[in-house]
């Protein structure tokens, strides 16, 4: 089923990008501006960088409540009665999950449930990379019997549509979730990932166990619908020599989507590795994020932006409706940030 909603969206991009016949395509501005005109037809108002009409709910659930959660969870959801699909969210390092929030009520005011845990419970007891990718696969197995008793009434999750998702080190748990780096048996059958910002490590020759990078471009077996999301200034200090950058070269995104054989990769070009979090944070997530370079832009802008390509991206990797995904590959100036360069990798086999 996926894999018939894959193909169908990866053959929209085919007959996009029939004019190239390199496997990795950078859309450069002038190519832009042909694709522009090339596929006036087919664009629209990009209403996925505005907020949905779902009405939606913020439910924070403790593990004390009956549905036993495995981590403390912070679920948004549409209140329509209705089946969504799924997104799992792992936060960042130091980060909490409730910073996320208005990028998540972005995504879900256009139909979709986000589950996003706590896992790290304070900056004294945090998990390792190997326990984090561990407490994220137990979330996951607890959606298919439990979700249903945390949602709104009469609002259904779609288990046969989830996609993993996280941001920094999270981003490298989303994909050790997706490649299968488990010890715990997962239950669910993943249909997407988003890596947004992914980091795994501190440098190349300090990266958290387990290895999910290989160094070998293509090698991911991955055959699920794959978006990467970077942050253009991640990789620059707020103080050049003394402190190393949030997102260093060689460990962030960039070496994520060079190791995916298909997939997208956007990139902020004016954001840094923090810019997608809430304007309001608490103590902890702000001092985390006053460590990373920042935009000189608005934050709402960056988080429309992410969230505009994680609702174009899953619609057409679950509704059957590429349409603004491929209108925003081929004129990315529809999203409010600047987004270059995009990449775009197709198999051809
Ligand atoms: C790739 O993954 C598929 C299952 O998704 C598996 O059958 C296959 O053996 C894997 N290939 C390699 C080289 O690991
Ligand atoms: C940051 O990353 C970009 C894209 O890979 C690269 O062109 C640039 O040189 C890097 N900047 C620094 C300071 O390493």
């Amino acid at each position: 089923m996926h894999k018939k909603m894959a193909i169908l969206w990866v053959i929209a991009l085919l007959m996009l990008l029939a004019t190239t016949a390199s496997e990795a395509r950078v859309v450069e501005p002038t190519l832009l501006e042909m694709a522009t005109t090339q596929t006036s037809h087919m664009i629209q108002t990009a209403s996925v960088f505005e907020k949905g009409t779902y009405e939606i709910a913020t439910i924070t659930i403790r593990k004390s409540h009956p549905s036993s959660p495995p981590h403390p969870l912070l679920v948004v959801s549409p209140k329509t009665t209705r089946e969504y699909p799924i997104i799992l969210f792992v936060h960042g390092t130091f980060l909490q999950n409730s910073a996320y929030s208005d990028l998540f009520q972005h995504i879900a005011s256009h139909g979709y449930i986000i589950v996003a845990p706590q896992l790290w419970s304070s900056v004294l007891f945090f998990p390792s990379q190997y326990h984090e990718i561990e407490m994220a696969a137990s979330v996951a197995n607890w959606l298919s019997k439990n979700l249903q008793d945390v949602l709104p009434s009469d609002v259904h999750g779609d288990l046969s549509k989830l996609a993993v998702s996280g941001h920094s080190r999270g981003g490298k748990t989303a994909f050790a979730l997706a490649l299968g780096i488990t010890d715990t048996k997962l239950e669910v059958e993943i249909s997407a990932l988003i890596g947004l910002d992914p980091l795994a490590g501190r440098s190349k020759n300090h990266l958290t166990e387990p290895h999910v990078l290989t160094y070998v471009p293509n090698s991911f077996n991955l055959s699920i619908p794959t978006m990467v999301i970077g942050s253009g200034l991640g990789n620059q200090s707020i103080l050049p020599i003394f402190v190393p950058p949030c997102a260093p070269n060689e460990v962030n995104y960039v070496e994520f989507f060079n190791e995916c054989g298909v997939g997208t990769k956007f990139v902020l070009t004016n954001y840094g590795h923090m810019d997608m979090l809430n304007n309001e944070l608490g103590f902890i997530s702000s001092k985390a994020s006053s460590a990373c370079v920042k935009g000189n832009c608005r934050k709402v802008v960056a988080r429309r932006t992410i969230g505009g390509l994680i609702v174009a991206f899953l619609a057409a990797s679950f509704l059957q409706d590429p349409s603004d995904y491929v209108n925003i590959i081929a004129n990315p100036s529809l999203a409010p940030a600047r987004l270059y360069p995009v990449e775009t990798k197709i198999r051809h086999d």
